[in-house]
């Protein structure tokens, strides 16, 4: 699996957890109240709820369904209707690679994803209902068509993708660190821009 973009490590405070999709694999990503993060498959060993809706206790993500909770590892700690047992080893949540860097949060299957190094600043993570083709295809048109004022090279913007279905993509985009804020609102223009017209060329 290749190491892809999922999210913004500012979107994902402490205690938080967030949904993300990543080469057809559905995963929860989360974030302990020590400020360490975790991505696993978003099934919980037990009967396999979304562990997407579960919610933080500390530094473990507890499951929504009957409360099971498992630490950062991803082996179950509690099984509150027996709280005396020892959860066996075996019962462990499926762990992926997760690192961040340049506020982005990536994720891999490998244990120790590793993407480019970038002094790039995160400006925004969202999903466009188009491929990556559409996406790619409309980031040089509204570049060309320059409505909204299209980047400029002082701008440094780059657009990762992360193909998270067929039509779907996750789009994060980075730009040149401390842009000032006008700008930084037409490049977010740009983005939408963008966002519009593949989800337009998808439909055509
Ligand atoms: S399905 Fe998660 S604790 Fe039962």
């Amino acid at each position: 699996m290749t190491t892809r973009p999922v999210g913004l490590t500012r979107d994902l405070p402490a205690g938080r957890v967030m949904h993300a999709q990543a080469d057809g694999k559905d995963m929860v990503v989360w974030r302990a109240t020590d400020g360490t993060i975790a991505a696993w498959d978003n099934r919980c060993p037990h009967r396999g709820m979304a562990l997407s809706h579960g919610f933080v206790r500390g530094n473990r993500l507890a499951c929504l369904y009957h409360g099971w909770h498992y630490d950062r590892s991803g082996r179950c700690g509690l099984i509150p209707a027996h709280p005396d047992l020892e959860p066996p080893a075996t019962i462990h949540a499926t762990q992926y690679g997760v690192v961040e860097t340049g506020g982005v949060i990536w994720v891999s299957a490998d244990e120790a994803p590793a993407p480019d190094d970038s002094d790039l600043a995160p400006l925004r993570s969202f999903i466009v209902e188009a491929s990556e083709d559409a996406l790619r295809d409309a980031q040089e048109a509204t570049s060309a068509d320059g409505a909204p004022p299209a980047p400029e090279a002082s701008d440094r913007v780059s657009v990762l993708c992360n193909p998270i279905e067929p039509g779907r993509t996750q789009v994060t985009v980075l730009t040149a660190p401390g842009l000032p804020l006008p700008r930084l609102r037409t490049l977010s223009r740009w983005c939408e821009a963008m966002r519009r017209q593949a989800e337009a060329k998808e439909t055509a």
